[in-house]
């Protein structure tokens, strides 16, 4: 298993000599690689057996550094950044000719965000260069909300983890492009699309298939448990369907228990979207070491985080 250390300059220096390491962001623990060490990119590819067609997410330190990776930065892209970073928001700007194109899968723009985390922030400012990272899961499991998870995923393929405690917003960064009608949803995350809209407007939504994946993340099956795993909006039927299975709830508060299922999980005490949230791949990570037939997920309203949690699961159910 790679190390887990609190050591933010022993992760720097592995990160100076082309070494991919792991490390935390308030969303999810991120694979990072200097964006310009082809050697460390690729690796970065290689150890989350990720299509090159996939580009990654550049991370930078401050609003100010966009300009080290983007040629171009629209007025809302920067009014965007200016409220919402460091947070949990990726913006698609057109890309700088330096920055190179197997980070953006041979794309004209970008993906950048600057991550709310003290440590991925420090370990950010103590190096030149910003960072790309994916999400650190092999490609289409579960993204790992805590250090722990990442060594779970990994034998020996990078050195270390740095270790920055459970991510507090516990799915995605939101991703939005422009183009010149204005802001696109590419991705629901963990910004809730109201406050964007708040600055933007209503979003145009991003036209997705599987031939053209521009966002990955978009793809039907993704983030998905072993287990086979269903979603559902009504518990008690959906129960009722699977009587004698092996069967493991995932919920939304703790309003309904069950004698029928093996282990419950609810993902907020008092029905709080955020809470829900920060706990949703913890507990499908758990939720997984059970040898359970079926996992059944409970539908979110659809609003604010609600979206973001639903958009999840629905990927994660996806046969
Ligand atoms: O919260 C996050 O965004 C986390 C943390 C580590 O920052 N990172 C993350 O990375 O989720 P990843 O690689 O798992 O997802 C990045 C998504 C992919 O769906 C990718 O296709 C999309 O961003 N993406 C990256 N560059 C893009 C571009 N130029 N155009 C469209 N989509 C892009
Ligand atoms: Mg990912």
């Amino acid at each position: 298993m790679p190390v887990i250390t609190h050591d933010i300059t022993l992760v720097a220096n592995s990160l100076l000599n082309d070494e991919v390491a792991a490390i935390p962001t308030e969303t999810v623990y991120g694979l990072a690689g200097n964006i310009f060490s082809e050697k460390a990119i690729r690796r970065i590819y290689e150890v989350k057996q990720r299509p090159l067609f996939n580009p990654l997410i550049v991370h930078i330190a401050a609003v100010k550094d966009m300009w080290k990776v983007a040629s171009f930065i629209p007025p809302l892209a920067q009014a965007l950044a200016e409220k919402f970073w460091p947070g949990p928001l990726t913006l698609l700007l057109p890309k700088k000719d330096t920055v190179p194109s197997i980070i953006t899968a041979g794309k004209d723009t970008v993906a950048v965000r600057v991550p709310q985390h003290p440590i991925a922030l420090s370990l950010l400012e103590k190096l030149p260069f910003p960072l790309a990272a994916p999400s650190a899961n092999p490609f289409g499991s579960i993204s790992p909300t805590t250090a722990e998870h990442v060594a779970s995923y990994f034998k020996q393929e990078f050195p270390f983890i740095l270790n920055g405690g459970p991510c507090k917003k516990g799915i995605e960064s939101t991703i939005i492009g422009f183009n010149e009608h204005g802001a696109i949803i590419y991705r629901y995350g963990s910004l809730a699309i109201e406050e964007i809209e708040k600055i933007t407007g209503p979003l145009q939504e991003y036209i997705r298939n599987e031939e053209n994946p521009d966002a990955p993340g978009m793809l039907l099956r993704h983030y998905a448990p072993v287990t086979k795993t269903v979603l559902s909006s009504d518990i008690k039927k959906s129960i009722a369907e699977n009587i004698g299975k092996k069967i493991g709830l995932l919920l939304f508060d703790d309003r309904y228990t069950s004698d029928e299922a093996t282990v419950v999980e609810s993902l907020s005490i008092d029905g709080s979207m955020e809470e829900a949230a920060s706990n949703l791949y913890a507990a499908m990570h758990r939720l997984d070491q059970y040898s359970l037939d079926i996992i059944i997920a409970e539908r979110f309203p659809d609003q604010g985080l609600g979206k973001s949690i639903n958009d999840r699961l629905q990927r994660a159910t996806h046969p």
